[in-house]
This record gives structure tokens, sequence and C-alpha cells, in this order.
């Protein structure tokens, strides 16, 4: 494979995301875990954290058509075409969160693939992404139909047990899941949350 000089990570997902029109190849890793688990169906109500630069909402739309209704967040703009009717906010989640309502909820399913920018120092890095993903949790506890469902990115560190903990503690069941899309050298799972308990209370 010759060397991209403008992306030296890109590897086969990157051009294969080129070809099949997606923004990033992160489309691959939702694309595994709704092969194995079915959580998104036609007609749900889905909220898409760190949504940006939007492959997955891309994906999402093309199993909710035109039913259903789709909602992204991100601190940065996307600029892809959707069919699916939707809500997009570039906005901050840690601001979002502090907020009493959100377009389209409640919500079938909650997504996050938000990640902090790297510094390098793998204890850093962890501890941001997990307070990203207790964001996640706290918008899922809110906004979250009773049975809805959660996958939240975590990049993985020392405290990463406590998020796992408080996932199975407001789901029916949990898994955690590695794509075989993600890199060797990333320390990201994903954490899935299935059907969302109705007795839940936001953290
Ligand atoms: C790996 S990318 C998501 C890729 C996306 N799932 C896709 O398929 O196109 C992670 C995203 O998390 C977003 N993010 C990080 N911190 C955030 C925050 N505090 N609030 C909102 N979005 C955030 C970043 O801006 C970035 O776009």
């Amino acid at each position: 494979m010759k060397k991209n000089k403008k992306n030296p990570w890109a590897d086969h997902y990157t051009y294969q995301a080129q070809q099949e029109k997606y923004p990033a190849r992160s489309v691959y890793k939702l694309k595994e875990i709704q092969k194995k688990y079915r959580l998104i169906r036609p007609g749900n109500a889905v909220l898409d954290l760190g949504c940006a630069p939007g492959s997955w909402l891309l994906y999402v739309s093309e199993i909710l058509e035109k039913t259903g209704f789709i909602t992204g967040i991100d601190q940065k703009k996307i600029s892809i075409h959707i069919k699916t009717p939707h809500a997009i906010m570039v906005d901050d989640i840690f601001e979002v969160a502090e907020r009493d309502r959100l377009d389209g909820a409640p919500f079938n399913v909650v997504l996050s693939d938000m990640a902090p920018n790297t510094t390098g120092r793998k204890d850093v890095d962890a501890l941001r992404s997990l307070r990203l993903c207790e964001a996640a949790l706290h918008m899922a506890q809110k906004y979250l139909q009773p049975g809805g469902h959660f996958v939240c990115k975590i990049f993985q560190g020392s405290d990463t047990q406590e998020i796992i903990d408080a996932v199975k503690a407001s789901f029916e069941s949990h898994q955690l899941y590695r794509p075989k899309t993600t890199r060797k050298a990333s320390k990201e799972i994903y954490i899935i949350g299935l059907g969302m308990k109705s007795e839940n209370v936001p953290s």
C-alpha cells in the first residue's frame, strides 16, 4: 500500500471509507457493532455524540432511511447531507449535559464515539476519555427510553472499571467490544449497555 503524505495512519479501511463516501474509517466499527448486536432499527430516534465528521450519522441514516430521527452533537461543524430528519448541534457535551431538554428525545439508542485530543500520555488521555464517557452515560440516563441501548467508546485506563460498573447498574446487560477495525496500538474499547432499566435515575 502506498504511503499517504496527508495521513500517515491511512490503511485499507481509510481507502475503503473514501471509496464508499464515508468521511471517516470509524464507520466500520459501528457497522461491526450493529451486525453483532442489531441495536438500531428503522424508525428509531438515535443520539450520536461526537458525530463529526459524520460517518456514523451517514450509516445510521442508511438504517433509518426517511423515518425516525437523528440528533448529532459535536464541538466541530460537519458538512454532510443526511436524508433522515435530524438536528445537528455544534456544542460541547459538558454544556449540553447541563440542559433540561434535547431535540429528538427520548431516544431508542445513544451512541458516543467521542474522543479527547490525545496528548501522548496514556494516563491523561484515558482520564479525559473517562470524563467524556461519564457525560455520555449521563445523557443516556437522562434521554434514553426504558429498554433503549447505549454504545460508548473509551480509552482504557486504570479507572475504566468505574464506568463499566455504572453502565452495568443502569442496563439489563452489558458487553465490552473491541472492533476488528480498531488499530492495534489503540487502547479503545466500546462499552455496550443493552436495555436501559426503567427505574434508572440520572447520576
Ligand atoms: C473519533 S471522532 C468521531 C467520529 C464519528 N463517529 C464519525 O464516524 O464521523 C471523535 C469526536 O469527538 C468529538 N468531541 C471530543 N470532545 C467533545 C466534547 N467535549 N463535546 C462534543 N464533542 C466532542 C471531537 O470533536 C471528534 O469529532
